[in-house]
């Protein structure tokens, strides 16, 4: 018996409510609707925004591409696993991302902590950089860095404290990094992107962004607001497992930076290229977003309409500005069981707990889908009426 197994067994008993995966069955259309145990339910969880992950034409050049590649990639980018079609979908989202170049990795989080990793190469760059992040960025940005760098998080979009802390070390001859995301995963609030740029630029700080809830439904075109402003910030990620539909990241850079993770980054030097049936789907993603303009006023209209029912009745949803509209609840417990009152209701809004959030933060995140109709909505603002006052 191997004895200090008997930590892992403890954590779990401490923890009161223990995380759990819960079967989907098997549907027509998950990022609306799915059905759990017989029972439809709406779905206000789903990072799916644009209902991608279904769209015909994703499937069938998906099929089309494991049909002429297979099924697998069969070995990392650099040994032999980098199919041709790699070349012409980073060309084209370079294009669309305003950018010299891009560089397609595996799920996003692998690409956040191993292309920051890359950044941060205390041989490279001679020692410990100075790192200021958001407080409210993602764990793949903060996890690796904060072993490998001298990180300082400002308060969440606090940009009056990101530049005091730029001041105080305005000295220091360290190479310096702001790390920030466009849209906040839990918040859907947005970053203040113009004046972090100018911060930025005054203090020779390289900008990094994850573009990860914007791609799909913002900026001009449809792929980001980044793409809109991408000139000015060294380092765009995105991912295609949200908006675009299916899975895997995306980095926009210049083509030498490009060269510098083809050499360094290990999320892509030491881990499988991403099938063909993936890359397939990401094509026909790059390729019908420009055409999603309608769908993308359609949330950007579901979304104000459900943030004024929030406001109209007193209901804590921060500082959103977007899709993303998490009900703040506060209380871990209290926002379990009006999650399970809700799906009581046929509403799927999965509790987002500590240390997701911060303690006494515990929230219901609801997402606005392009494939919800006007009925889903009234359902959703119904069972929130019924269980505020629960
Ligand atoms: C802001 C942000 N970045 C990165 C990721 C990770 O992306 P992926 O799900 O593709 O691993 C997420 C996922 O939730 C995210 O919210």
């Amino acid at each position: 018996m191997i004895t200090h197994k008997k930590f892992y067994q403890t954590y779990l008993q401490k923890n009161s409510y223990p995380r759990e995966l819960k079967n989907i069955d098997l549907d027509t259309d998950p990022s609306a609707y799915i059905y759990r145990d017989g029972r439809k339910l709406i779905n206000f969880s789903s990072n799916d925004y644009l209902g991608l992950a279904r769209h015909p034409l994703l499937i069938s050049r998906s099929n089309e591409f494991s049909k002429q590649w297979g099924v697998g990639a069969s070995s990392s980018r650099l040994v032999c696993g980098n199919l041709s079609i790699y070349e012409k979908i980073e060309n084209q989202l370079a294009e669309k991302l305003n950018k010299p170049a891009a560089l397609i990795l595996g799920a996003g989080y692998q690409a956040n902590i191993s292309v920051l990793e890359a950044l941060f190469d205390t041989q490279v760059l001679g020692e410990k950089p100075l790192v200021f992040s958001d407080k409210n960025c993602h764990t793949s940005m903060i996890g690796m860095t904060k072993y490998i760098s001298h990180l300082y998080r400002f308060k969440h979009n606090d940009l009056a404290h990101l530049k005091l802390l730029l001041e105080k070390y305005s000295t220091s001859t360290k190479p310096k990094f702001i790390l920030v995301e466009s849209i906040y995963s839990m918040d859907g609030d947005q970053a203040d992107l113009k004046n972090i740029i100018l911060l930025a630029r005054e203090h020779n700080a390289f900008l990094y962004l994850d573009d990860a809830h914007s791609v799909g439904l913002y900026g001009n075109n449809g792929f980001g607001l980044a793409a809109d402003i991408s000139e000015d910030i060294d380092m765009i990620m995105g991912t295609f497992s949200k908006g675009l539909g299916s899975y895997g990241s995306y980095i926009a850079c210049s083509e030498s930076m490009r060269d510098y993770l083809i050499n360094k980054c290990r999320g892509l030097i030491y881990s499988t290229g991403l099938s063909p049936a993936n890359l397939g789907a990401i094509s026909a993603a790059i390729e019908i977003i420009p055409q999603l303009q309608k769908e993308r006023s359609d949330i950007i209209k579901k979304s104000e309409h459900v943030r004024n029912f929030f406001y109209e009745n007193n209901m804590d949803m921060g500082t959103s500005t977007t899709h993303i509209i998490p009900w703040i609840i506060g209380d871990a417990k209290k926002t379990l069981l009006i999650s399970q009152q809700l799906e009581q209701d046929g509403i799927l809004g999965v509790t987002i707990r500590p240390p997701t959030v911060q303690i006494k933060k515990s929230r219901i995140r609801f997402c606005l889908n392009a494939r919800h109709r006007d009925e889903d909505i009234k359902a959703l603002l119904k069972s929130l009426l019924i269980n505020w006052t629960f």
